[in-house]
Order: C-alpha cells, then sequence, then structure tokens
C-alpha cells in the first residue's frame, strides 16, 4: 500500500561527507606491481583523477559512445514503472556516482529524502553532491568517498523514513569487473541492501564488433587521451618519467570473451622509472588497463541470481544496446 504525502513541509536537507579514501600509497603500490607482472596492468580505477574525470563526462557526449545518452533515455522513458518497482520511501545508495545526471531523473521521480553517492573521486562528489542539494531541498546526502571494488560498512542515518535501501549502479561500471570480480560485488551489493531490497543496474549489451570498437577509440581522439591521461598521472603523483608519445591508445571488443579491452602501447624499445624501479618495454608490448565487459540480458540475470538477487525487470532501448535491470535480494 502506497502512503499518504507527509501533510507537513519536508526540513531541509543535511549534506555530510565520510572519506574511507585509499591511501595514497595504494596507487603506488598497485602500479608497480601491475607493471611488474610478466602481462602489465594497472587497474582502471585510477583513471579518475581531475583531468580523468572531465575526459570521461567528455566521452560520455561522443556520438560513439552510445552508452551514456542510451541509458538516460531507458530511465526517462520507463521512470513511472521504475519508481513503481522501487516503491516509496527509498533509501538510494549510488556506487561510483559521478556527474549524477542520471540520479536527478531518479530522485525527482521517487521523491527520495536520503541518497548516499559513493564514488572515489572526492572532487565530484563534494561538486555533484552539492548540485543536488541545491535542486533538491529536501533530500538529504551522505557522500562517502571510497573505493568501491572493496567492502564498505555504510554510516547510519537517523531520523529519515527508510523502506527500502535500493542500489543504484549505472552506467555498465560492473563491466569494468571480470565476470568473477562482478559476482563478488553483487554479493557485497545483495548485503548492503538486504532482504527485499532492490538493485537497479545499468548493463552495456553484446553487440556487433564495429559499434564496439567505435565507442572505445572514437574519432576525436578523446578516449585515447583519458587512457593516456594515467601515464601523466602516474608521472606527476609517482615521480615516474613515462613519455607520453612513445604509447598509443589501443582499444577493442573481443567476441570470444565479450569484453572491450583497452591497453597502452609502448611504440618502442623503452624503459621507464616509476618511483625508483625501473620497467622495460619491448616494442608492441602493452599495459593493460580495462576491461569493459558486455552481458546478454540472461547472462547478467543468471549472474544476479548467483549473488542472492530475484531479476524481475529489464528495461530496454528499442536497438537493444543497454539494458537496465532491477532485481530484488532474495
Ligand atoms: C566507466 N566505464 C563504465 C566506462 C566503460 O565504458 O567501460 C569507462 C570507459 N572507458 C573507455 N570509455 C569509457
Amino acid at each position: 500500500m502506497n502512503p499518504q504525502p507527509s501533510p507537513q513541509p519536508r526540513a531541509l536537507g543535511v549534506v555530510r561527507f565520510y572519506s574511507f579514501l585509499p591511501q595514497a600509497e595504494g596507487f603506488s603500490e598497485e602500479v608497480l606491481a601491475g607493471l611488474a607482472l610478466p602481462r602489465k596492468s594497472i587497474p582502471p580505477k585510477y583513471f579518475y583523477d581531475e583531468q580523468g574525470c572531465r575526459l570521461f563526462e567528455a566521452i560520455c557526449e561522443l556520438p560513439e559512445y552510445y552508452l551514456t545518452r542510451t541509458e538516460m533515455a531507458i530511465l526517462r522513458g520507463n521512470i513511472a514503472e521504475i519508481a513503481q518497482f522501487v516503491g516509496p520511501e527509498a533509501q538510494l545508495i549510488e556506487f561510483g556516482s559521478g556527474v549524477q545526471a542520471k540520479t536527478r531523473i531518479l530522485i525527482q521521480a521517487l521523491q527520495t529524502q536520503l541518497y548516499v553517492p559513493i564514488d572515489i573521486a572526492i572532487d565530484t562528489l563534494r561538486a555533484s553532491s552539492s548540485e543536488l542539494a541545491r535542486r533538491f531541498p529536501f533530500l538529504n546526502i551522505v557522500g562517502i568517498c571510497a573505493d568501491h571494488t572493496r567492502p564498505i560498512a555504510l554510516p547510519e542515518f537517523v531520523g529519515v523514513p527508510i523502506r527500502r535501501k535500493t542500489i543504484f549502479f549505472p552506467g555498465s561500471t560492473i563491466g569494468n569487473f571480470t565476470p568473477a570480480e562482478a559476482l563478488v560485488f553483487l554479493r557485497q551489493a545483495r548485503k548492503m541492501a538486504g532482504a527485499g531490497g532492490v538493485l537497479l543496474i545499468g548493463v552495456d549489451l553484446k553487440k556487433d564488433k564495429a559499434t564496439l570498437d567505435a565507442a572505445y577509440a572514437d574519432s576525436k581522439g578523446v578516449t585515447e587521451q583519458f587512457n593516456l591521461n594515467l601515464l601523466h598521472r602516474i608521472n606527476r603523483e609517482l615521480a615516474a618519467d613515462f613519455q607520453v608519445k612513445r604509447f598509443r591508445h589501443k582499444a577493442f571488443y573481443d567476441p570470444i570473451l565479450g569484453r572491450v579491452e583497452m591497453h597502452l602501447e609502448s611504440q618502442y624499445s623503452q624503459f621507464v622509472h616509476v618511483a625508483g624501479r625501473r620497467f622495460d618495454f619491448a616494442p608492441g608490448e602493452t599495459i593493460h588497463t580495462e576491461i569493459s565487459c558486455k552481458y546478454s540480458i540472461a547472462e547478467f540475470q543468471e549472474l544476479g541470481k548467483r549473488a542472492g538477487f530475484t531479476p524481475e525487470k529489464v528495461w530496454t532501448d528499442p536497438e537493444q544496446l543497454f539494458s537496465v535491470h532491477g532485481m530484488v535480494a532474495s
């Protein structure tokens, strides 16, 4: 049964921040360990320094990068049904909240009173939380600066009626995990949601190679800058001497593994110092910087089930490019 709207005017919301930021040493350790591997790799979470966040926002506007606009259209086009599915008085927890354009659609429709954005990028988190607080004066925001690839214990927020925890994980960021890591993440999300809690998750769908190759190697070279920015960041923060021009952006869809891979390819035989250690590169050798797994609807539902969710709804676009799944923690 839906409750009647409260007759009292709502109190103004409160904005709080908690930081569970990974230590700076985490970055240095992971980069050094990743470059020492026989197949060099660096986790994609390190893309998102200030410049990386800006470049990712620019990627989301690219004609080739259909993901963002398609997911927005799915959310807008089905918002009444989504709001009904989630129900009233939901606490909205968002992982990798970023710029929050999609969140605005949800908060507006759900009239959410408690919003918990979790993001590794503190500046984006602060800026977008202030913007949301301005737009929705009734909204209480508990911003958590944390690495969502690790378990997080949420602080309690007293005084706001909560019926259902709703975890919102848009953008197909789940694709940046391997399926095994995605399962671990979904199990943590299941625990956080509690029985009866909801997961609303955006998942990019498998499709033809040409569309996916173009989405990750755009004609303006923005994705290339995004990928290469990781080397600039390492130079700046870890006293490294990468000659960025000697590396090339490489991105391709592997239809067998069902994932896009992004790499930084060394153009020459060269060596680089990072935090006092030397790393050698052969010509054509790469640093693997990201995977972006793509799923069929059935594959993702299966993953959700294995994590303890019951898949109840799927919304897609007419071309079946992207999916938004509504699942309930069983
Ligand atoms: C954040 N994530 C879902 C993006 C993706 O599509 O995997 C990151 C990205 N990498 C290159 N372009 C966009």
